[in-house]
């Protein structure tokens, strides 16, 4: 017998019902579904609506049944349709009809958005954490290497060359920008949406108040029907994912490359590789490619909800059901990729010597040329045009700026001095950049301390 069998005349079509249940994937909501559960009864007691005694008899059975379903003791069945229904006949099954009192003044409209809101709150501190997690082991690794150099690139062309830790931090802080952006959407999460019913609000005197306090809401959704149709907040949530896991493809495209041999920058633990069925030699960096991979299915679940919200007229229709299980796999995916991403960037190896080696053989110190003409008064176009023929110079001789005598140098220009070889080393490089924000030493260490203190706040 069907909770809201009263009106019907016969039995659900079966393809039907397996069709429109969503009890396989919405009983990740069940914890969530009985905690609004309890402090609905708690309103509903306050208010008078249900005695005393009702009230105590309904949370008994409420928490026996989250016990229940804690220990895998319960039966979920696809004839009840969802994880609503289902705790609900469970109740019933467990205190007998005053169970039937529970769902006074509330629509599973207002329920599932309500679990919804529990579970993304939830979500979103954890991801949250994760993310500082993940931060914490770049800063890490960056204060263990403080004066490795490694080849910046433009067009993966060797351009300039910046500290190692000066690359790591520019992902701490766009790991800090999607840390405060989940933050920010946790107000507009944390809205209460319950007692606005079907979609109209109830007829019954309940305090959305009493139950949003009970629930640590910062307050309740003002329109019944907004609370009951809208899920920008998970589209919301989706966004964030979404940019949270096209930072983490990047930095996985970059651990892919440093670990080739071509590059040979890193070399991961062997605890987050695995090797080939094949050929024995190979040790695969599986990790940030399966992260890199992932990110298409986030951004897949973003597009999804975008798409089966824009047609719906208010208030709810049964196309909403279709909102958790990109929520979840996102979530899930997310938090699988960031936990990894913690231990797996504290624990790899980092190849200071063979960075430094690709850093003393490319051109990336012509830049650092140009300018010391320019300090001595050759217009920068035109020393511009003369560090070019110096490099192509180089080329044609198999050289790098470092390799040339000072005779050389000054068949090029005159004002180029014995000083000209300490200010072409790389660490000299790196550390004339000392605008706010480069990447010399004391700029980078500047940039750390601003790590700590946020990381510290999240
Ligand atoms: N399982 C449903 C969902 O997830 C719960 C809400 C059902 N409401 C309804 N009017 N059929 O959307």
């Amino acid at each position: 017998m069907k909770l809201w069998g009263g009106r019907f005349t016969k039995p659900t079509n079966q393809l039907m019902e397996e069709y429109t249940a969503s009890i396989s994937f919405d009983q990740k909501l069940a914890q969530y579904d009985i905690q609004g559960s309890l402090a609905h009864v708690n309103m509903l007691q306050a208010c008078h609506i249900i005695s005393e005694e009702d009230a105590a008899t309904i949370a008994d059975g409420l928490r026996s049944v989250a016990t229940a379903i804690e220990n895998g003791e319960a039966e979920l069945h696809q004839e009840h349709e969802d994880i609503h229904m289902n705790i609900e006949k469970l109740l019933i099954d467990q205190v007998g009809p005053v169970g039937g009192k529970l769902h006074t003044g509330r629509s599973r409209n207002d329920q599932v958005a309500l679990d919804m809101r529990l579970y993304l709150r939830d979500t979103v501190l954890e991801i949250t954490q994760l993310l500082s997690d993940v931060q914490a082991s770049l800063i890490k690794q960056a204060e263990a290497n403080p004066d490795t150099v490694l080849p910046g690139y433009t067009h993966l062309q060797r351009a300039q060359p910046v500290l190692f830790a000066h690359h790591l931090l520019a992902y701490v802080f766009m790991f800090q920008r999607d840390s405060e952006r989940l933050q920010d959407s946790f107000k507009r999460i944390n809205q209460m949406p319950l007692g606005a019913g079907a979609l109209a609000g109830t007829t019954f005197p309940i305090d959305r108040e009493y139950t949003a306090k009970e629930l640590e809401f910062d307050g309740i959704c003002e329109n019944s029907l907004d609370a009951v149709s809208d899920r920008d907040f998970v589209v919301e949530f989706l966004a964030d994912a979404s940019l949270i896991a096209m930072h983490l493809s990047r930095m996985s495209e970059e651990l892919v490359q440093w670990s080739s041999a071509e590059f040979d920058f890193i070399e991961l633990d062997d605890a987050f590789c695995t090797g080939s069925s094949m050929m024995p030699q190979k040790k695969n960096p599986d990790v940030p490619e399966l992260v890199r991979g992932k990110t298409g299915r986030i951004y897949g679940h973003l597009q999804g909800m975008l798409t089966m919200l824009k047609g719906l007229p208010l208030a709810y229709n049964k196309d909403m059901q279709e909102d958790k299980e990109g929520m979840f796999d996102a979530a899930e995916t997310l938090q699988g990729a960031l936990a990894l991403f913690a231990d797996m960037t504290k624990t790899m190896h980092v190849k200071k010597d063979s960075m430094y080696q690709a850093v003393r053989q490319d051109y990336s110190n012509a830049t650092d040329l140009a300018d010391y003409l320019t300090e001595k008064g050759m217009p920068f176009r035109q020393s511009h045009e003369t560090v070019g023929s110096i490099v192509l110079h180089c080329i044609h001789h198999q050289k790098y700026l470092l390799d040339l005598t000072l005779d050389e140098f000054q068949t090029f220009s005159h004002l180029i001095d014995a000083d000209i070889f300490d200010v072409l080393d790389p660490k000299t490089v790196v550390n004339a950049r000392r605008s706010a924000g480069g990447t010399a030493d004391e700029s980078v260490r500047e940039q750390l301390r601003k790590a700590h203190a946020f990381i510290n706040e999240n």
